[in-house]
Order: C-alpha cells, then structure tokens, then sequence
C-alpha cells in the first residue's frame, strides 16, 4: 500500500448553494485536497463548474484546489483555472490530439499536471506522456455523474499502471483514482496501488461527512 495516501473530497457531490460548507467538512475531516470536477456538457453530459467557483474558493482554503477538466478543448481554460488558484490541473487525454502543449501550457502557469482516461481508454494512450506529468487520473467509472459504481476491472490497470511507473523510474507519478469509491473498497483500490483517492458520494451524501473522511485515512494506517 502506499504510504503517501491522500484524499480528494470531490464537491460535485456538495450543496452547490453551501460551499463553505463542504470546504468546512474537508477542513475538520483532514481531507488533504480538494476535487473540482468540471464538465461542459460537451465532452461529457453533464454542466458544472467554472474557474469563477474556483476563483470564489481559493481564498477560503489553503487545501490543495486539484482541477479535473472533462471538456472539449481543454487548452482554452488551463489559464483561467490557473489564474483562479487552481494547484493542479487534469485534462483527459481522449480531449485531445496534443496532449504536449497541453501539458506545457498547465506547467507554464505554475500547476501541477495531471492526464486522465476513461475506462475503456487503453492504458498504452498515455504511456508517452508520464515522464511529463505530476499524476495519472484514472476513471474508475464513465465521467459525467457522482454516484455511480465502481467498474471492477480499474484495480487491475491501476496495477498495471503502478508496475509500468516502478519499472520506468517513474514512482513520483501519483496514481489518483475518481469513481464510485466508497469506504468498503477503497483499501482494495489503495492496495492496487493508488496514492489519491476521489470520493464524492460518499462523503458528502453521509449522515456525517467529517467522520467519513477520518475513516478514508483510518483505512490507510
Ligand atoms: C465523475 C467525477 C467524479 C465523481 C466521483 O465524472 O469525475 O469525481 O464526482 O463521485 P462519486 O464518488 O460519487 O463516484
Ligand atoms: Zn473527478
């Protein structure tokens, strides 16, 4: 298992109309990052957040704002999340037909960078890009929706991908996993090898979101 586990709180599952709240939560529970899925209702169905929420936030916490971007074009909105107070920045890589001046442009802001692929995306697609990048996003469900399940087979690329990273001196390369992660299987995902897990659901949907978060960590110990 790792011991540089972290968790990423994804407030697409908060009330939107009380993010002080889920900023509260994260802070009381001892989440180390914060997840900001946005999406464009291009790439995937779905509409969410700007940079302008994430400009909203910023000054609110000093947790880390990490950016998970499923929109077409990505390029176009790496500098307004980055001027917003983004501290990572995650584009998809089937979003793309660039993936370098992508990553360049998100480094040449001062963000960390993170690609990302769906599930049925082969790992071998971003294989070129990882000495490039601070963390691989990998989709345990199809983006879009919180809540969803767990597609099982994602612990096997995440060991494969962590094999891939260990083989090619490439261990400082976060595995973050995002979907369907619930306090039942989230040891079994961290085993795979996983150094950042997403939970949306479960932790702002529970009776009591701060007791959840410090359970996620009492897993890890
Ligand atoms: C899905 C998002 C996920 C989602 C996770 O497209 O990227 O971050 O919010 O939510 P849960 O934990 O509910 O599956
Ligand atoms: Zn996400």
């Amino acid at each position: 298992m790792s011991n540089n586990f972290k968790l990423a709180p994804s407030i697409l599952s908060a009330d939107f109309s009380d993010l002080q709240s889920a900023l509260h939560i994260c802070k009381s529970g001892g989440a180390d990052w914060i997840h900001v899925d946005v999406m464009d209702n291009q790439f995937v169905p779905n509409l969410t957040i700007g940079p302008l929420i994430v400009k909203s936030l910023r000054p609110k916490t000093r947790k880390f704002i990490d950016v998970h971007m499923m929109v077409i074009n990505p390029e176009t909105l790496v500098e307004p999340f980055a001027k917003a107070g983004a501290d990572s920045i995650t584009f998809h890589i089937e979003a793309t037909d660039d993936p370098n001046s992508i990553i360049d442009l998100i480094k040449s802001c001062g963000c960390k960078v993170g690609i990302s692929l769906k599930p049925k995306t082969p790992l071998s697609d971003i294989l070129p890009f990882l000495e490039k990048v601070d963390l691989v996003l990998v989709m345990s469900v199809e983006p879009g929706f919180g809540g969803q399940g767990f597609i099982p087979k994602s612990n096997d690329r995440i060991l494969e991908l962590k094999k891939y990273l260990n083989e090619n001196c490439l261990d400082r390369v976060l595995i973050q996993v995002d979907g369907g992660i619930k306090l039942h299987n989230a040891k079994e995902i961290m085993n795979a090898g996983a150094d950042v897990l997403v939970a949306g659901s479960e932790v702002f949907k529970a009776d009591n979101p701060i007791q959840t978060i410090k359970e996620f960590y009492n897993l890890s110990e």
